[in-house]
């Protein structure tokens, strides 16, 4: 689909996170996502969006969570109860839908996806519990936006478009 842009911040290994949390908080980063996604809806799984705030959504973008549970009714908040659901959704809305996390949401949404927004961590953690999934890189073009340094960790922002299919 043309309009599945997937987000995530990602170590050598890729590594995403460990105990519910990201691997590395960078400022840099964080401001990036913010960029990125405002004013976008925001397609998670239950526990992305419990490790934001412990559930309390960020402001200015609506949140489509994918969940069995129930979850306190809030207007910025969305529940779908299938991926067929969010894939409606998704083709209903047509303009871009951003795919912020987590592991398993991102294997879902990764064949549907037409853009990549990867910040590429230049260290590693081994005690890291959730990755991100493997793709083919020959599938996609690799542009580097950015180069950043922060508390001596190099990282880079990076588009990946899927080539033609
Ligand atoms: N580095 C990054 O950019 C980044 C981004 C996002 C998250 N993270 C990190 O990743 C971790 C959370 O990710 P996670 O992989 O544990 O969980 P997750 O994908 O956020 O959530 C998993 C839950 O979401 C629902 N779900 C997700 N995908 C589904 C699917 N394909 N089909 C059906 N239900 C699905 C299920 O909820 P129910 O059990 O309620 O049905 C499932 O238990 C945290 O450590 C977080 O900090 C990192």
């Amino acid at each position: 689909m043309k309009n599945v842009t997937l987000i995530a911040a990602i170590g050598k290994k890729n590594e995403l996170g460990k105990n519910g949390d990201l691997v590395w908080k960078l400022k840099e980063d964080m401001q990036f996502f913010k960029e990125q996604t405002m004013g976008k809806p925001m397609a998670m799984g239950y526990n992305t969006f419990y490790s934001l705030r412990g559930g309390k959504p960020l402001p200015g973008r609506q949140h489509i969570v994918l969940t069995s549970r129930e979850i306190e009714p809030n207007p910025q908040v969305t529940i779908v109860r299938s991926v067929e659901e969010l894939l409606k959704y998704i083709e209903d809305y047509k303009e871009e839908v951003m795919i912020i996390g987590g592991s398993k949401f991102y294997q879902t949404m990764l064949p549907y996806a037409n853009k990549l927004l990867l910040t590429e961590i230049e260290s590693e953690d081994k005690e890291a519990d959730v990755y991100f999934p493997e793709f083919k890189k020959e599938e996609w073009n690799r542009e580097v936006l950015s180069t950043h340094k922060e508390n001596d960790i190099t990282f880079y922002h990076v588009m990946y478009t899927r080539k033609e299919r």
